[in-house]
């Protein structure tokens, strides 16, 4: 989504806040600009593309050393096609105003008919231009700014952060948020606003978390946080990141996404650290005080989804709890009687804690007086400050778009969530526990021993199929959330098509599209299912199609190509097979020359419903 930037200090603002969208690339973007005041004007310059794009316009332009303060955003387009016209900063028509927005004004339409009766013309198709002319007008009215952005932001409807300059006092960031997420960051005699901490990080580790429907004003050595309703001053509590800039680089890899595959073994181990009673159970003390649920809906989105689908498995089988799995841009339309604030839990998932969709329903279930878990990697994003209580996967800033590390920890998470409540129930049978315990705490070891094995046949087997059009990934019982999560990572990456099925349901419909061309990837692991899943293989394997294996142990069946990769225990061999469909896609999509960090028309954090 949409990434926002905002400087005022001592340093030369264009390049500190080009850096700072640099860092925001990873949400996906498709247009850039900057905007800043210069001798008694306000300027922007924008373009269509990618940032080098950018860099070159304001390369030509001779203020760039001179200004201390600077908006910038990154554009991920909502309204209107991504071409420069559309890109932000916008500027209000009397050339007062400048501002940058991330999220939908959804009564826009409605507002820009006002303007227009009012003689305001406009020359994007967006949102923000309508927002920057609605806040100037109420400016003619208002003795400030800050008063005319809370009559402004009390009309327009929707979900927004916006950062803005005024002609007047080019060297004051104003800043607002509600439902899209924006920090801030404190320097010393400067300051900085952005979507996301990497934006700032070389320069402060002080942070302050806007909340929505709160309203900042910075210049370079003070701040205020203001509510919108009534502009009472708010206290906010500074906290200090503390995890690094160097987290959030390449460090030698070809990709980030490359990086994050090979960091899986120090997730799990972190994600464990702490949480493991030699071998007697699990410490989740975050929910001690939580009644045990007697049915769990989880809900989440794409890959986040998967890892829920995934641990569906392990808290019927673990904990003998039943599951609700949903995903979230569903669940919040659904009837709201279907929760019981008695015996329902929600569990909300979200690597970034930002997305709006589970956002929603992690909010209607908490209006439903449910209590309410969220597992975030993102520290302090507002999936964590909502949820009545967070668990956090500790995975560290995950910043190629395709989701990878923040899916293991996820399931490392879940997992140890599973078992706390198996062992809370006391439906674990003796000596089980301990089993699934010493086999958790193997996994780190074992897995960084495999990933480069496991990278080497990715590579392999990429080069031989990439030319394929379509793919089935298939795969049953919790194999099945693995198939759906290797679609996904295909599609994303390399624009295959691929499906994600069932193995049981190819015979109902889907079986009709094999032929030699359109080859499957199936999960085959030595459990109680494996017999079925030979079936469906054979079935395939009748007509014509072609076949790789991903197995664990010795498949009695000829295929095209088996992949023979280490097993887990039961459910835990999730843990060698999502790192293959990880690579396997990686490989597929880096060989077909695709920007597999920033996949078109994707974002990092999905911020719109
Ligand atoms: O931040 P979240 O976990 O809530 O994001 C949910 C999805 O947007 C995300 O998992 C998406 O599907 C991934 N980019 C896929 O790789």
């Amino acid at each position: 989504m949409c990434g926002i930037v905002g400087y005022t200090g001592h340093r030369p603002a264009i390049p500190v806040a080009f850096e700072g969208l640099e860092h925001l690339e990873y949400r996906g973007y498709d247009s850039a600009g900057i905007g800043y005041g210069f001798q008694n004007k306000l300027e922007v310059v924008r373009s269509a593309g990618k940032l080098k794009n950018l860099s070159e316009k304001i390369s030509h332009s001779t203020t760039a050393l001179t200004v201390t303060c600077a908006i910038g955003h990154t554009r991920w387009a909502t309204h209107g096609v991504p071409e420069e016209r559309n890109a932000h900063p916008h500027i209000s028509n009397d050339k007062s105003l400048i501002l940058v927005h991330n999220g939908i004004i959804e009564n826009y339409l409605e507002i820009k008919e006002n303007l227009v009766r009012k003689g305001y013309t406009f020359h994007s198709d967006t949102d923000t231009e309508v927002l920057v002319n609605l806040i100037a007008e109420e400016r003619k009215n208002q003795p400030d700014l800050l008063h005319a952005l809370r009559i402004a932001l009390q009309k327009a409807h929707g979900a927004y952060a916006i950062c803005l300059l005024e002609r007047e006092n080019p060297e004051i960031l104003y800043a607002a948020r509600m439902a899209a997420p924006l920090i801030f960051g404190i320097g010393i005699g400067e300051n900085f606003v952005a979507s996301d901490i990497p934006a700032f990080l070389s320069y402060t580790r002080n942070v302050v978390f806007l909340e929505d429907g709160e309203i900042l004003v910075a210049d370079a050595n003070s701040y205020s946080v203001y509510r919108s309703d009534d502009l009472a001053c708010v206290q906010k509590q500074e906290q200090c990141i503390q995890w690094s800039m160097q987290a959030a680089q390449k460090g030698g890899f070809r990709h980030f996404m490359l990086k994050e595959i090979f960091e899986q073994p120090q997730v799990i181990k972190d994600g464990l650290t702490g949480r493991i009673r030699e071998w007697q159970g699990v410490v989740l003390p975050e929910l001690d005080n939580l009644t045990i649920p007697r049915r769990l809906h989880i809900v989440a989105c794409g890959t986040s989804y998967h890892a829920g689908l995934w641990s569906s498995h392990l808290f019927e089988s673990w904990a003998r709890i039943p599951v609700q799995i949903e995903i979230a841009s569903e669940f919040r339309y659904k009837e709201r009687f279907l929760l019981d604030p008695a015996e329902d839990l929600v569990l909300v998932i979200s690597q970034s804690g930002e997305t709006a969709d589970t956002l929603a329903a992690l909010r209607i279930a908490r209006e439903q007086g449910v209590t309410t878990v969220g597992i975030c990697n993102v520290v302090g994003s507002s999936i964590a400050r909502e949820a009545d209580v967070v668990l956090y996967t500790q995975a560290g800033p995950e910043i190629s778009v395709a989701s990878t590390k923040a899916m293991t920890s996820q399931m490392t998470m879940l997992a140890c969530l599973a078992i706390y409540y198996g062992e809370r129930k006391q439906v674990l049978e003796e000596g089980r526990e301990e089993k699934i315990l010493r086999a958790l705490a193997d996994l780190p070891k074992r897995l960084e021993e495999a990933l480069p094995v496991m990278h080497t046949e990715a590579k392999r087997l990429s080069r031989k199929y990439a030319q394929a059009k379509s793919f089935f990934y298939l795969g049953r019982g919790h194999c099945f959330a693995l198939a759906l999560e290797g679609a996904l990572k295909l599609k994303e990456l390399s624009y295959i098509h691929a499906e994600g099925y069932a193995a049981g349901e190819m015979k109902h419909g889907p079986i009709a599209l094999i032929d030699p061309n359109f080859p499957s990837f199936v999960i085959a692991l030595n459990d109680r299912l494996y017999p079925k899943v030979k079936s469906n293989i054979v079935e395939i394997q009748a007509r014509q199609g072609h076949i790789i294996v991903l197995t664990d142990f010795n498949v009695d069946i000829k295929v095209d190509d088996i992949w023979q990769i280490p097993s887990g225990m039961g459910a835990l061999g999730a843990f060698f097979v999502l790192p293959c469909l990880q690579f396997f896609s990686y490989e597929v999509a880096d060989y077909l020359g695709k920007d597999v960090d920033q996949p078109r028309n994707l974002a990092k954090s999905v911020t719109v419903e």
